[in-house]
C-alpha cells in the first residue's frame, strides 16, 4: 500500500502516471463520462486547518469517482478533545477506504500512515503541500509549458518545499528567492539536492528576487503569512516587503512567462491586483485542476493497494 505524504516518495514515472490519470480522468469528466473508478469507496477528510478548495475538490472528486466523501473538522470529532492520533487512525481507516489530512507537522501524516490500515493522502502540512504542487505542474503541462524554468519568489514555506521536490525529481531549473531568515528547511534543500543530481536539476537559493526571475517561464508565490502563523504577520510583513509579484517584478521574467498561485491570495502582499487580474485565467485553471489531479493521485493510490 503506498501513502502520499510527499511528492518526495515518488519516482518521476509515477508522478507521470499520475498526472496522465488525471488528464484522463478530466478529458472523461469533459466529457460528461463519469467513470466510477472508486465505486462506493469513502473517503474521510479530517481537517485542522481551513480549507476552501482542498475540501471542496476532495468531496467533489470522490463523488465523481463513484464514492462519497466525510467531511471531519478537528473542531468537531474527538480528535480535537484530545483522542490521540494513532487511535484515531486505527478507528478511522476501519470504516473508510482512503484517507486526506490537513495538518500541522508532517510528523503527524507519517503517525498516522503507520496506523492506518488505508492510503493517506496530505492535504496541506506544515511542510508540505504536495497535491497543489502536482496540480501545478500538471496545468503547466496543459497550457504547453512541459519544461519550465521556474522562480519561487516568498516564504520558504511549504509551497516551496513541494515545488523543490517536484522539481529535483523531474530534473526541472528552480529558483527559489526568499528573505534572509524565512529560507526553505535545511533537511528538505539537502533532500532536494540529492534527488537533483540524479535528476539533472537545476536548484539556486538567493536572497534576491530579482535575479530568481530573470527570464524564467513561470513565476510562483504564496502568502507571507501561512496558518498557523497569524501573531507573526506584522514582522513577517516587513521582511517581505520587497518580495511582491508586481509589474515591475514580471517584467523581469520572460515576456510569455505565466505567474501561478495556490489560493488563497492576498492582494497588496505578494501579488498586486494587476498581476492578479493579468493572470487570472492560468491561476483559476489551476485551482480547477486540484479537482482533475486529486482524482488521478486518488485513482493511482487505489490502483497501488496491493503494493
Ligand atoms: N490552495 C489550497 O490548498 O487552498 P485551500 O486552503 O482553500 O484548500
Ligand atoms: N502556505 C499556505 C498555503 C495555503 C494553501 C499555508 O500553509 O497556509
Amino acid at each position: 500500500m503506498r501513502h502520499f505524504l510527499s511528492i518526495k516518495d515518488f519516482n518521476k514515472t509515477e508522478i507521470l502516471e499520475m498526472i496522465a490519470l488525471a488528464q484522463q480522468i478530466k478529458d472523461e469528466t469533459k466529457a460528461k463520462k463519469f467513470v466510477p473508478y472508486l465505486k462506493n469507496q469513502t473517503l474521510g477528510m479530517i481537517f485542522e486547518k481551513s480549507s476552501t478548495r482542498t475540501r471542496v475538490s476532495f468531496e467533489v472528486g470522490i463523488y465523481q469517482l463513484g464514492g462519497i466523501g466525510l467531511f471531519l473538522s478537528s473542531n468537531d470529532i474527538q480528535l480535537g478533545r484530545g483522542e490521540p492520533l494513532k487511535d484515531t487512525a486505527r478507528v478511522i481507516s476501519r470504516m473508510v477506504d482512503m484517507v486526506m489530512i490537513r495538518t500541522f507537522e508532517q510528523s503527524r501524516l507519517d503517525e498516522f500512515a503507520k496506523y492506518s490500515q488505508v492510503p493517506l493522502i496530505n492535504g496541506l502540512s506544515t511542510e508540505y503541500h504536495p497535491v497543489q504542487i502536482m496540480t501545478d505542474y500538471f496545468t503547466l503541462l496543459e497550457i504547453g509549458i512541459s519544461s519550465p524554468v521556474v522562480a519561487y519568489i516568498g516564504d520558504g514555506n511549504n509551497i516551496a518545499h513541494s515545488w523543490l521536490m517536484l522539481a529535483s525529481k523531474l530534473g526541472l531549473d528552480i529558483r527559489v528567492a526568499t528573505p534572509v531568515g524565512y529560507e526553505c528547511d535545511e533537511n528538505i534543500i539537502a533532500d532536494a539536492q540529492k534527488f537533483a543530481q540524479e535528476s539533472g536539476a537545476t536548484i539556486t537559493f538567493s536572497n534576491n528576487p530579482s535575479q530568481a526571475v530573470k527570464g524564467v517561464d513561470v513565476v510562483i508565490t504564496d502568502t507571507w503569512v501561512s496558518m498557523g502563523q497569524e501573531s507573526e504577520k506584522e514582522v513577517r510583513i516587513k521582511a517581505f516587503d520587497s518580495y511582491k509579484v508586481d509589474s515591475n517584478m514580471m517584467s523581469l521574467a520572460k515576456p510569455t512567462a505565466v505567474f501561478m498561485h495556490c489560493l488563497p491570495a492576498y492582494r497588496d502582499y505578494e501579488v498586486s491586483e494587476e498581476i492578479f487580474e493579468q493572470h487570472s485565467e492560468t491561476i483559476f485553471l489551476e485551482a480547477e485542476n486540484r479537482l482533475h489531479m486529486q482524482k488521478g493521485i486518488m485513482v493511482w493510490l487505489d490502483n497501488h493497494r496491493n503494493d
